[in-house]
């Protein structure tokens, strides 16, 4: 893969969310990462909650061991979650609120409140070899926040523009959009490494998937509800398509 080429990562949290609907084995998130791997993701991403609402413990363990493309191991910012990450090291440990108060109101980590903290926390994951992201708003003041703690990638929250594009609101979707474009370029300014995702459709990824300093996207949820009516084969190789069609 060149440098310049925008990578997946296929979020499989809601494979779980439909195997604890009946608390069994069924659907296995696993079995979904591996079919992702094949159709072409390039990287598999796991929320682990504090509250273990959907992937599980065993299942960070299943992938760590069956994987052939990187895990993205999304996590509180928490003592409990830092212990988990530093004995698997995954390849990437993405930092993302789980509490109201964690959250700017765009729904991003709160990291300028929380430098000092925060600092002391990814510094041993850095350590250990994991490329750190934090999920933040397009707000410069977030970003450059990031950058001072010493993350090495943000990856910009996109709820704010699909939901608007959702309720058909034209000027605030187009306005947010500006504002992951400009940030987008303010943090690769920085010598940030920029992901983007959350809420992701095929109707709304080709804008972001356009922004030259976005390097990776992280798309989940439609996916998964996608993969309903034309299986997750197809579902993701039609995403790519969309955003190879959106880079060039
Ligand atoms: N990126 C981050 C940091 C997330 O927390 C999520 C949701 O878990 C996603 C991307 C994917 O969002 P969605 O499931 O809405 O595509």
């Amino acid at each position: 893969m060149s440098d310049t080429q925008l990578r997946l990562g296929v979020n499989i949290d809601h494979v779980a969310t439909v195997r604890n609907a009946r608390g069994g084995a069924y659907p296995d998130p696993l079995r979904a990462a591996k079919l992702a791997e094949e159709a072409g993701a390039d990287g598999i991403t796991a929320h682990l909650r504090e509250d273990r609402r959907h992937i599980s413990d065993a299942d960070i363990e299943g992938l760590m061991a069956v994987l052939n493309v990187p895990l993205n191991f999304e996590m509180a910012a928490t003592d409990e979650m830092q212990k988990i990450a530093l004995r698997h090291k995954p390849h990437a440990v993405c930092i993302v609120p789980e509490k109201r108060e964690e959250r700017t109101t765009e729904g991003g980590l709160e990291v300028a409140r929380e430098e000092n903290r925060l600092a002391h926390f990814i510094a041993p994951l850095r350590e250990a070899g994991c490329r750190v992201s934090i999920f933040i708003a397009a707000d410069m003041k977030q970003i450059e926040a990031a950058h001072r703690i010493g993350a090495q990638v943000i990856e910009l929250h996109t709820g704010a523009y699909c939901d608007a594009h959702a309720e058909g609101h034209v000027e605030e979707r187009d306005r947010e959009l500006e504002a992951l474009r400009e940030m987008s370029a303010y943090a690769h300014s920085l010598g940030l490494e920029v992901h983007a995702g959350h809420g992701l459709t095929y109707d709304t990824v080709q804008p972001v998937a356009a922004f030259p300093e976005v390097r990776e996207l992280n798309i989940g949820h439609f996916l998964i509800g996608e993969a309903i009516f034309r299986g997750l084969t197809p579902a993701i190789r039609e995403m790519r398509r969309l955003m190879d069609e959106a880079r060039a």
